[in-house]
C-alpha cells in the first residue's frame, strides 16, 4: 500500500526546490491569464507558447478587450500556434464570459466546463491556479505520473483507464497549495517522470512508484493502439493578378483550417476541375510546382502547389486580392505560411540579383 497521503506533501516539497516559479502566466496569476494560457498549452509545449502569450496579453489585455475584438484579430495572433479551433472558442467564451451579469470569472470545475473548448483538466488547472481551489488536472504529463505511480495499466486514452487515473488523481489532492499542486505535478511529468528515459533517481515520490519496484516505466501508461494514419492529398492554387496580388479566400469554419485565410484548397481531381471550370478568366500552369507536407493529429496531408494567374477573381467566390506581405498578416494555416514566406524570399533575391 502506497504512503499516498503523504504524496502530495513530497510533489509539494519537490516544486519548491525545483518546479517552475517564472512563468509568464504565474506573474500575475490571474483568471485571465491562467485561463488563456491554460488554452494555449492544450496540446502544444510551454516553451512555444510563451511568447504567443505575452504577445496575447500585450494585444488583449483582459477578457473585455478579447471580447470586444474580432475573431480575425484573435486568429491572427493565434496564427502559427496550430489547433485554430481553440482561438474561436477562446474569443466565443470571452463573449460569455464578459455578459454574465456578475463580471466574475466562474470558480467552479462545472461552470469552467460548461464553455465551449474546455474539457476537465482544462477546468481543473484553471480552478487550481486562479483561485486556488482543490481541482484535479489530468493531462497527458499528470497521467504519467499517475499511471507509473499507481500502477494502472492501459492506455489513458480508454474511458475505463481514464477514469481510474482521474479517480486517483482527486484523492490525492492536498488540502491548500492547490494552485502549486497543480503546477508540481505537470512539472513532475515534464522533468522527471517523462515519457523517455524518466530521472526515477531524483523523483520526489520515487520510494513507493509502482513503476520503480517493478521496472515498468517503459510500459506505463500502456501505448495507444497502433492505426495507420490516413494519407490525404489536396492542391494548393496560388492564383496572382497580373499586379502581383494573391487570391485568398477565408476557409469555412468548420473543417480544416477553419476560419483562417487561405489559397484555394481543392481535394480530389473532379474537386479540382469543377474549380477550374468556375473561374473562367483562371490560367493555370500545366505543371505541378513543389509539394508540402503537413501533419494533422488525425492525418497526413500533402498538398501540390499549383501555380496559375487571373485578371478577375471567380465569380460567385468571396475573398480577396492580397500582396504577398499583407498576407502573411493575417491568419493563415502555418505550411501556406511557410510557402508565402519562401515566396518572398525568392522574389527578394530575385531583386537583388536582377
Ligand atoms: N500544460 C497545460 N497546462 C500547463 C501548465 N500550467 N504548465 C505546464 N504545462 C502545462
Amino acid at each position: 500500500m502506497s504512503d499516498v497521503a503523504g504524496f502530495a506533501g513530497r510533489v509539494l516539497h519537490w516544486f519548491d526546490r525545483h518546479g517552475r516559479h517564472d512563468l509568464p502566466w504565474q506573474h500575475p496569476r490571474t483568471p485571465y491569464r491562467v485561463w488563456v494560457s491554460e488554452i494555449m498549452l492544450q496540446q502544444t509545449q510551454v516553451a512555444t507558447v510563451i511568447p504567443y502569450f505575452q504577445r496575447f496579453m500585450a494585444r488583449f489585455p483582459d477578457v473585455t478587450a478579447l471580447a470586444a475584438a474580432s475573431v480575425d484579430d484573435v486568429l491572427a495572433e493565434w496564427s502559427g500556434l496550430g489547433y485554430y479551433a481553440r482561438g474561436r472558442n477562446l474569443h466565443a467564451c470571452a463573449q460569455a464570459l464578459n455578459a454574465r451579469s456578475d463580471g466574475r470569472f466562474p470558480e467552479t470545475v462545472d461552470d469552467w466546463e460548461a464553455l465551449p473548448g474546455i474539457g476537465r483538466s482544462t477546468a481543473g488547472a484553471i480552478v487550481a491556479q486562479a483561485f486556488d481551489c482543490p481541482a484535479a488536472v489530468l493531462d497527458g504529463n499528470v497521467r504519467r505520473v499517475l499511471a507509473r505511480h499507481a500502477g494502472v495499466d492501459g492506455w489513458p486514452g480508454q474511458p475505463a483507464v481514464l477514469n481510474r487515473l482521474w479517480t486517483i488523481a482527486e484523492a490525492r489532492l492536498p488540502d491548500a497549495r492547490h494552485a502549486d499542486y497543480a503546477q508540481a505535478m505537470m512539472d513532475l511529468g515534464h522533468r522527471v517522470c517523462t515519457a523517455r528515459r524518466p530521472t526515477c533517481a531524483t523523483c520526489p515520490v520515487r520510494d513507493d512508484c509502482y513503476a520503480v519496484h517493478h521496472d515498468a516505466q517503459s510500459r506505463l501508461p500502456g501505448p495507444r493502439p497502433r492505426r495507420q494514419r490516413p494519407q490525404r492529398t489536396a492542391r494548393l492554387a496560388l492564383v496572382v493578378h497580373p499586379d502581383g496580388r494573391l487570391w485568398l479566400e477565408r476557409r469555412p469554419p468548420r473543417g480544416i483550417w477553419g476560419g483562417l485565410w487561405c489559397p484555394p484548397v481543392l481535394e480530389g481531381d473532379d474537386q479540382w476541375q469543377a474549380w477550374q471550370q468556375g473561374w473562367p478568366a483562371l490560367k493555370m500552369a500545366a505543371q505541378p510546382g513543389a509539394m508540402v507536407h503537413h501533419a494533422f493529429t488525425h492525418f497526413d496531408l500533402d498538398l501540390t502547389i499549383r501555380h496559375g494567374i487571373a485578371t478577375v477573381a471567380p465569380p460567385g467566390t468571396e475573398g480577396t486580392w492580397s500582396t504577398i506581405s499583407d498576407a502573411l498578416q493575417r491568419g493563415l494555416p502555418a505550411p501556406v505560411r511557410r510557402v508565402l514566406q519562401a515566396q518572398l524570399t525568392a522574389t527578394a533575391q530575385a531583386e537583388l540579383i536582377a
